[in-house]
């Protein structure tokens, strides 16, 4: 199949640019118009069409919805890797964990995080391997029932998830004391999750821009880290103020740190740069 770029005219710009917006708020601006023309001529050719202009024209159909679910696989980064902003991870092992797991054993309320943006798992299983290591350092968390609720938009990110396989290049930052635990190889370059750490994670598609959440009680902790980048304040205010709603008093808020919240609109807490939380409990 030829890799030659089809022409991405203004208008077909400016229709998928409007259409990833609407369903998705994410913003493609005029800088991404390159990458998008790379990324879907691909799947243009795939499907037997010559020019975006009939690709878009099946978008536009009813038929279109499950297509629109392949154009954002493509559209969007998945760049991820385990241990990914160190300190978000020491807070929550050194901070966070033992507090609540501590709490949970006492009272058998149970530990919910919610992994907002989770790309292919390396971010929700980095946490679940700290859930497994506070569980095993703490006096009586045998009953304790902790979990991630690990969601994105992207089908294809979602599987690679579940399948929960990875190359070296994603586990670099990872400790050595996690390791041996909670990972098997699995070929010469590969090395799968353990059990244990994939049945504290539940995978599911969720669409940010779409509220209400379907949850039904809320977080003690959400990481939503290097998500917000493609979103305008606009939408990034929004999803703000839904994630603020699912968080219990008392629970955290991670960003990536190349993201910022305005203080003066911000419903959380200040702790530190990237760390944020709800007050009251
Ligand atoms: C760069 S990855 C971040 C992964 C991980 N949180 C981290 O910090 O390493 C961004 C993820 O956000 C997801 N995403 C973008 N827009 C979304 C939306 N509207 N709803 C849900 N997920 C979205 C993308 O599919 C992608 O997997």
């Amino acid at each position: 199949m030829s890799d030659v770029l089809l022409p991405l005219r203004d208008g077909d710009f400016r229709f998928v640019s409007e259409l990833v917006y609407a369903r998705f708020g994410i913003r493609l601006t005029d800088q991404k118009r390159s990458l998008v023309a790379g990324r879907l001529s691909k799947r243009v050719r795939q499907l037997g069409f010559s020019s975006f202009t009939e690709y878009f024209d099946l978008l536009r159909t009813a038929g279109g919805a499950d297509e629109l679910s392949e154009l954002i696989d493509r559209v969007t980064t998945n760049h991820s890797f385990f241990f990914r902003e160190r300190d978000h991870f020491d807070a929550l092992s050194r901070e966070i964990l033992p507090s609540l797991i501590g709490g949970s054993a006492r009272s058998g309320s149970p530990v919910r995080i919610w992994s907002a943006g989770c790309a292919a798992g390396e971010e929700p299983y980095t946490i679940a391997m700290l859930i497994s290591q506070a569980m095993s350092r703490t006096p009586g968390a045998g009953s304790v029932d902790a979990g991630v609720l690990a969601t994105d938009i992207s089908m294809a990110a979602l599987l690679e998830a579940k399948a929960g396989v990875y190359a070296e290049s994603k586990l670099r930052e990872l400790p050595r004391e996690l390791r041996s635990p909670y990972l098997r190889p699995a070929g010469p370059d590969a090395w799968s999750v353990s059990p244990a750490v994939r049945s504290l994670v539940l995978f599911k598609r969720l669409n940010l821009m779409r509220e209400p959440y379907p949850f039904k009680s809320r977080f003690d902790v959400v990481f939503c880290r290097n998500v917000m980048i493609y979103f305008d304040p606009p939408s990034r205010a929004r999803l703000v103020e839904s994630i603020y709603r699912v968080v219990k008093p008392g629970g955290w808020f991670f960003i990536g740190h190349s993201e910022s919240l305005p203080r003066e609109s911000c419903p959380f807490a200040y702790v530190r740069p990237a760390t944020y939380r709800k007050e009251g409990a």
